[in-house]
């Protein structure tokens, strides 16, 4: 009998590793852009990390982990995500000593002793991202402005961007007291789990999935209705960074995280298209947890994506690389000039197709549709003649009449107007 691969560890074919490179690829470009350096860490850690970063109490620690004693009588852990390891390696290393503000991105396989189900794997692939160091809301901006652009890169239309705060220290105890006082009188109707989590970690009973605990805590109080005045304006502030930039959000206050390290900011990419897996990305802010790894008292912030689920992403809504631009031109002049300023425009790193073969306008269109370029640029004579071309962003339908040159043209192509 020949041996099988173990449950929930997937094999990736080389027809699928296309789509991985491109994500990691894309992941790689974007966050180099805000200025993150890849650190790779162990897979192996102490246990002791992982139950005191992500919280004794949850699901990952409490049942999930791969754990076992080694040959040296050490109790180890396969990681089950990034951000312990990654902040561990942070303070051996005394990274904050070069500068408190750490931009790090890390990715490659964690471990869960999960139901393996579509989008939920023992071993799946996580791409994720630390910024250590800065209080401001600018920074809980500036990692969902990336993580968002990432996923516009792709060109992804979902997953939507959720947003909460879990307050801090201060404020977060009273908010869990109100919602025990709440919760006592309706223990009867929510899940065993829950049951069993109402003194350890009743705020998990806000997004579980289970009817009775839905119906039971529709009326709950509101975490944001408790915050602290700091909590609450950092609130404020880091929606007001978002909107800055066009960021779309949603507030979702019931988004409570499977992991205890969490303070203020917390945050998932959700989609509808995955079934019961929604969460795309996730993270927040840790305000506490590198103090309580034994490093400095620094802030911190991060998420992590599940690269299967953006693969089984890419999947529904049809994978293709876009390129930024389809030229087409009319006219051998025009044709001419199309090719040179592909050159220049690939050169600027514009990814741009047109039709080698220089067939009708008509059948150059629908080979723009086939490629589903983001733009076309049509070089019709007419426009030739004035050192013009017409400039159409095909995901919003408008149009314009723009001067031929490469700079003005990469310009739109990549930060076109919102
Ligand atoms: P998490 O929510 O546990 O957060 O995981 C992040 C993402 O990893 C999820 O949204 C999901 O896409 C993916 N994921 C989790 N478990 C599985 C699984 N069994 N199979 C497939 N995909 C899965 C964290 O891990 C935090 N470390 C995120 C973070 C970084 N927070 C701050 N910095």
């Amino acid at each position: 009998m020949a041996i099988t691969g173990i449950k929930g560890f997937n094999d990736i074919l080389p027809n699928e590793v296309e789509k991985w490179q491109h994500i990691e690829n894309t992941a790689r470009r974007v966050f180099g852009l805000y200025g993150f350096s890849e650190i790779r860490i162990p897979i192996l850690e102490k246990t002791e990390l992982f139950a005191r970063s992500i919280g004794d109490a949850t699901d990952i620690v409490e049942k999930e982990m791969y754990s076992f004693t080694d040959k040296g009588d050490n109790r180890v852990t396969m990681r089950p995500e990034g951000t312990a390891g990654v902040i561990r390696s942070f303070i051996e290393h005394k990274l904050h000593a070069q500068d408190q503000v750490a931009k790090l991105y890390y990715m490659g396989p964690m471990f869960r002793y999960e139901r393996p189900q579509k989008g939920r794997y023992r071993q799946f692939h996580q791409i994720g991202a630390e910024l250590t160091g800065v209080t401001d809301p600018m920074a809980d901006a500036q990692v969902l402005t990336m993580l968002c652009h990432f996923f516009a890169e792709l060109g992804l239309t979902e997953p939507s961007l959720q947003i909460n705060s879990l307050g801090c220290p201060e404020c977060r105890p009273a908010y869990r007291q109100k919602l025990k006082d709440f919760l006592r009188s309706r223990l009867d109707s929510l899940c065993d789990d829950c049951r069993r989590r109402y003194e350890t970690n009743p705020l998990r009973a806000l997004d579980c999935k289970s009817t009775g605990c839905k119906e039971a805590t529709a009326d709950a109080p509101s975490v944001l209705d408790s915050l602290c005045a700091g909590c609450a304006e950092h609130f404020v502030k880091t929606q007001q960074y978002l909107k800055e930039t066009g960021t779309a959000y949603e507030i979702n206050p019931r988004m409570v995280r499977g992991l205890d390290y969490y303070t203020r900011t917390t945050f998932e990419l959700v989609t509808g298209l995955l079934g019961a897996q929604s969460a795309v990305a996730a993270g927040g802010r840790y305000d506490s947890l590198i103090e309580e790894l034994g490093g400095p008292a620094l802030p911190g912030i991060g998420f992590a994506m599940g690269v299967e689920r953006v693969v089984l992403l890419l999947a529904e809504q049809e994978f293709r690389k876009r390129p930024d631009i389809f030229i087409a031109a009319l006219g051998e002049p025009a044709r001419k000039e199309a090719y040179r300023l592909m050159c220049e425009l690939q050169r600027l790193d514009v990814s741009v197709e047109m039709d080698y073969e220089g067939k009708s306008l008509k059948s150059q269109m629908r080979r723009a549709d086939k490629f589903r370029s983001r733009f076309t640029l049509i070089i019709g004579e007419d426009e030739l003649g004035r050192g013009n071309a017409v400039l159409k962003n095909m995901d919003e339908g408008v149009q314009e009449e723009i001067p031929i040159g490469a700079q003005e043209i990469a310009g739109r192509v990549k930060y076109p107007a919102r």
